[in-house]
């Protein structure tokens, strides 16, 4: 049987894994600063994440959801403390796409409405709703097309404002990226977020939050939308939650009833899914991550300003894109096959996404540097 082919490959066998590091089926070495599309949130194999899965592993894997799993009131516990949402309630399941899928029902099931604002340039997910929501239309098949889906460009007040007349009565949701990942590492204002949660008070409908890349200390908060200091009524997570392991969640506002049968899933918040978001939340706290991937992330952006042929710089913490002033996949071949660096890219073709694991160090940043630095110098056109 062959493998369904969606997937373009780059030529490497990955076969170990640490920190910030990746060992492939040679022994050779690579810099880790794309983590998988920005899913290694503490580290590689890190030694208490290990510890703690292969522990739950010989007592018990899994069972559905229909018995008791205090694990999954510890999670809610430890969430709710480090992220500053101890109101909210946590619904669990597998998957980013899942987690807005399940976030956009909500936000219907609670209004009764079914008309939903997105942004230019989003990625929500693959599932039916989600992919909807998503500004691409390559990835969605006729059966997710809808009209109840409004674009509109990120950052555009009087857009939302107009939007928000002709469809305010019919809004279900407004759903933004914390930051928008693969549109290119595109910041929504503070005061923008402000606006849409205004305006979702003003007509009843519910803002969601997708944190799926953003969220997990990787802009240097927990979420990225705490640096606009707004409180969602909904918000996804996903990658960084489980460093590796599928799991992800919907943070619920307190004014949001629950019933039995609204939502379900058969793996969502297993133990095993439970030990690894365990882990990553203890190591997260214990190492300070969120403040590392707020210093270490604005050291390396301060840097990357000062290089040749650099366009901009956008990002927070360790959520970067370095936009260039020439399409980047030559760069990012040459960082990989002559440095063995990852490095991601985005729908922007002339930019780069640095999505590394929060625990990277001053070493790991001025490796990147140095190798960024040679390939822009060659790459520029000198001047005399
Ligand atoms: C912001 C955002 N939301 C949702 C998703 C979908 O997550 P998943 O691939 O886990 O379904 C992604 C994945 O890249 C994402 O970046």
């Amino acid at each position: 049987m062959n493998l369904f082919d969606v997937y373009p490959l780059f030529d490497i066998t990955p076969v170990r894994a640490q920190g910030a590091y990746v060992w492939d089926d040679k022994g050779k070495r690579y810099l880790d600063l794309y983590g998988g599309h920005a899913v290694i949130s503490i580290g590689h194999s890190h030694p208490h994440y290990v510890k703690r899965i292969a522990r739950q592993l010989y007592d018990i894997g899994f069972y559905s959801n229909s018995v008791q799993m205090p694990m999954q009131q510890e999670l809610a516990d430890k969430l709710g403390e480090l992220s500053g949402y101890e109101d909210y309630s946590l619904f669990l399941c597998n998957s980013g796409a899942e987690a807005n899928e399940n976030a956009l029902k909500l936000a219907s099931f609670q209004t009764g409405r079914k008309k939903v604002i997105a942004f230019k340039g989003a990625f929500h997910g693959r599932t039916s709703a989600a992919v909807a929501a998503t500004d691409d239309t390559k990835i969605q098949a006729p059966i997710n097309q809808t009209d109840n889906i409004i674009f509109l460009p990120l950052n555009d007040v009087a857009a939302f404002a107009q939007a928000l007349q002709e469809h305010g009565s019919d809004l279900a949701a407004v759903i933004v990226e914390g930051i928008q990942g693969v549109g290119g590492v595109q910041l929504p204002g503070p005061a923008f977020l402000k606006t849409l949660a205004a305006g979702c008070e003003k007509v009843g409908a519910l803002l969601i939050l997708d944190e799926v890349q953003s969220g997990y200390g990787r802009s240097g908060k927990f979420f990225a939308h705490q640096h606009a200091d707004i409180k969602p009524h909904l918000i996804t997570m996903a990658k960084g939650m489980g460093n590796g392991f599928p799991v992800a969640g919907v943070l619920i506002h307190p004014d949001i009833e629950s019933r039995h049968g609204m939502l379900g899933t058969t793996f969502g918040g297993n133990y095993l899914a439970c030990a690894a978001a365990l882990a990553v939340l203890e190591v997260i706290k214990e190492e300070n991550l969120t403040e590392n991937a707020q210093q270490i992330g604005q050291r390396l952006m301060n840097a990357l300003r000062q290089l040749p042929g650099v366009k901009d710089v956008r990002g927070q913490g360790l959520m970067i894109g370095v936009e260039l002033d020439k399409p980047c996949a030559p760069i990012r071949k040459q960082l990989l096959e002559e440095y063995q660096i990852f490095t991601g890219s985005s729908s922007d073709k002339n930019t780069l996404r640095l999505l590394p694991p929060l625990c990277i160090g001053a070493r790991e940043v001025e490796k990147f540097l140095q190798a960024f630095e040679a390939i822009l110098y060659q790459t520029e056109p000198q001047s005399i």
